[in-house]
């Protein structure tokens, strides 16, 4: 099978493209044929050697696919061959075949496309633990969303609207904010023009948000910590900026807020059943229309660098996936 390899770290163009050997499922995994891998921005990381989980070279890089169950190992019930899932392979997915293990594949509703299917998982599952069992939002509460256009930042505007929150999208561009607004955003923030802490107050009464869902870190962050409402929750769910920020601790006390981690790859690991009903809950908001998935770059699996260019030039907004065969 055609397969992209990493083996060694630097940039996409360090990747190779190259015929390699079928992956062979064991009795715990399941086989699958890919239509379409998603790609996401811990991907860049992973390549580079910057992320928190590294396997060894070589390997092919790409979590997360959408495709058909090939062939599936002896104790393996919960798919059989023929079936149209997603799947979490953690590793494998820029290739025609990829095995996954059974607890990271799901059978997806009819209604879903492979593209809409390999992009889904990682941002919606991780928008939605961090909305439902990280912060707890209620209804009428104001939730901001930093990097708002990007895959999880629409995930989780979506979700926000779902459970009834009035969402404050801020993002560095008009037309990533457009997309933002069409997502169901309520009200936007241009933060390269405005001062992020002063327009939140501004749009809340001089309260601050409630809920703050940050996949940016940085100077954003900073901001952030300064414009959360009394026990508010701050969500720490990635550094896109590339900066890890520091918080003065008195800040946590003046607001009375609490600082809350977001690790949805640990979270499906410690907490199966509770993930499991969340993809239950996500399916179901898809199948009602209340999701409605951005696939807005699509390329063909040879063009795997130019795919991932676009996390690093900054340009991501939605999905961006790679097309590995037509459905
Ligand atoms: N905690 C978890 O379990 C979990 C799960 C999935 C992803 N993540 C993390 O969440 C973050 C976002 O992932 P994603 O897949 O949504 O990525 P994405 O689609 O590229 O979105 C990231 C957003 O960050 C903003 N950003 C600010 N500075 C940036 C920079 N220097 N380079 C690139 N983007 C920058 C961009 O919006 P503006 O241009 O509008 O600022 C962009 O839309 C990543 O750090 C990822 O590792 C965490």
């Amino acid at each position: 099978m055609k397969a992209v390899l990493c083996k060694s770290y630097g940039p996409p163009e360090n990747l190779t493209f190259e015929e390699i050997d079928d992956p062979k499922p064991n009795a715990s995994e399941v086989l699958i044929d890919v239509y379409a891998a998603g790609l996401n921005f811990p991907d860049t990381l992973q390549i580079e050697g910057k992320y928190q989980f590294q396997p060894p070279f070589p390997f092919t890089p790409g979590s997360e696919v959408g495709g058909i169950v090939a062939e599936v190992g002896a104790s393996v019930t919960n798919v059989k061959p023929g079936d149209r899932v997603l799947a979490m392979a953690g590793v494998g997915g820029m290739a025609e075949r990829v095995v996954a293990p059974e607890a990271g594949v799901e059978r997806i509703p009819d209604s879903m496309d492979m593209k809409t299917a390999s992009g889904f998982g990682m941002i919606y599952g991780t928008s939605y633990h961090a909305l439902k069992q990280r912060a707890d939002i209620q209804p009428g509460e104001t939730l901001l969303v930093l990097g708002a256009s990007g895959g999880v930042g629409l995930a989780a505007i979506e979700i926000g609207k779902a459970f009834g929150a009035r969402v404050i999208a801020a993002a560095s561009t008009d037309e990533k904010l457009q997309v933002a607004k069409n997502a169901g955003a309520d009200d936007l923030i241009n933060y390269s023009d405005d001062v992020l802490k002063e327009k939140v107050k501004d749009l809340t009464n001089q309260n601050g948000a409630d809920v703050i869902y940050d996949p940016v870190g940085g100077d954003m962050f900073d901001q952030s910590i300064r414009c959360i409402n009394w026990k508010g929750r701050l969500l720490v769910v990635g550094f896109a900026s590339g900066r890890i920020p520091s918080l003065p601790a008195n800040l946590a006390l003046l607001k009375g807020c609490q600082i809350v981690g977001v690790f949805w790859g640990a979270f499906r690991g410690r907490e199966p059943e509770v993930h499991a009903q969340n993809t239950r809950d996500l399916f179901d908001l898809y199948s009602q229309g209340k999701l409605k998935p951005l696939v807005k770059d699509c390329f063909p699996l040879a063009q795997y660098a130019d795919a991932l260019n676009i996390f690093i030039q900054r340009k991501a907004v939605g999905k961006v996936v790679l097309e590995v065969r037509k459905e």
